[in-house]
């Protein structure tokens, strides 16, 4: 049964390192739960990399490598043993061109087509657990902003409305102990529209089903998202394998990460939920 219900997203959660294992976490939970409470909200959704009783979807990390040279430096991946560095960063290359028209940065004139644009995907995909946002939400997770979020529409040429939209945002690590490399540039898919699929476009024999042509449309829109992060100096593109992203993430180049992220729910209790029945993008 679908139920609305107005919750919070609990993200960086943080404790300094010199006073973990301190039951610090507790306490900061309890003080975060108290002041959500005030506004009348008693559900929250969170993340962890841990395993806490108990998860509502677990989700798999997913990397594009952007920049093989330096992901290697620093060890974040390796050279397999049969080839060489020069091949790697062939295999690696992304065009220096977005390929789809009308494909653009977002603008403050374009926030309305993009909430409506969204909240109808996520309607449409028969999601089983996802975000309905406002226009105020749109206005703060999406507009760009340099060094933050990343978010980009195609406006279709014809009639001038925006018809798909792809977002990221960056999150840099610190490299440890590396003599030369001291950040590593990881862009984050966030949320996106592919095109629709549209019946007088395309040829009828043997392409009826559908999913084929989203499949097509969303690595289309994802290969545009990898270049336009390639162009703004990210070394790497992670996405988790939620959504529609298992249709990508291998004629892509995304290799499997080791790491699981896993979503949880305060306070209400909820049946398990596949990834990619999941729409909630979080860290
Ligand atoms: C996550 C973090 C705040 C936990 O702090 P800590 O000092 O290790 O743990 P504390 O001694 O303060 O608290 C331990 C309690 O918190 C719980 N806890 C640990 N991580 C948690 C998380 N991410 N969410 C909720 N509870 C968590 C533990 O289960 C334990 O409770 P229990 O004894 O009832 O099982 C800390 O490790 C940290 O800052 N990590 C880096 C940031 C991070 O990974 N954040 C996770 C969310 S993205």
């Amino acid at each position: 049964m679908y139920s609305e219900q107005q919750i919070v997203e609990i993200n960086f959660l943080c404790v300094h390192k010199k006073l973990r294992q301190k039951r610090l976490a507790p306490v900061l939970i309890k003080e975060i739960t108290r002041r959500v409470n005030l506004f009348e909200i008693f559900q929250a959704v969170y993340t962890a990399g841990c395993y806490l009783p108990k998860p509502l979807c677990t989700s798999r990390y997913y990397h594009r490598n952007l920049n093989p040279k330096k992901l290697i430096d620093v060890g974040f991946s390796y050279l397999p043993r049969d080839t060489t560095m020069a091949r790697q960063i062939k295999n690696y290359q992304v065009p220096k061109e977005t390929f789809i028209k009308g494909f653009r940065k977002m603008e403050m004139k374009d926030c309305k087509q993009v909430l409506k644009l969204l909240n109808d995907y996520f309607k449409m995909k028969n999601l089983e657990f996802y975000p309905v946002f406002t226009l105020g939400d749109i206005k703060h997770w999406f507009l760009p902003i340099e060094n933050v979020v990343y978010t980009y529409v195609v406006e279709n040429p014809k009639t001038h409305l925006i018809d798909q939209f792809v977002s990221f945002y960056n999150l840099p690590s610190s490299i440890i102990k590396h003599p030369v490399h001291k950040i590593l540039n990881a862009a984050y898919l966030f949320y996106y529209v592919p095109k629709k699929f549209d019946e007088n476009e395309s040829p009828r024999e043997g392409e009826e089903d559908i999913s084929i042509w989203e499949g097509k449309y969303l690595k289309e829109l994802m290969k545009d998202a990898l270049i336009s992060a390639k162009l703004a100096d990210f070394d790497v593109f992670n996405c988790l394998d939620i959504l529609d992203n298992h249709l990508f993430l291998d004629e892509l180049k995304f290799g499997r990460g080791d790491g699981s992220l896993h979503y949880y729910m305060y306070n209400y209790r909820c049946r398990n939920v596949l990834p990619e029945k999941l729409g909630l993008v979080m860290l």
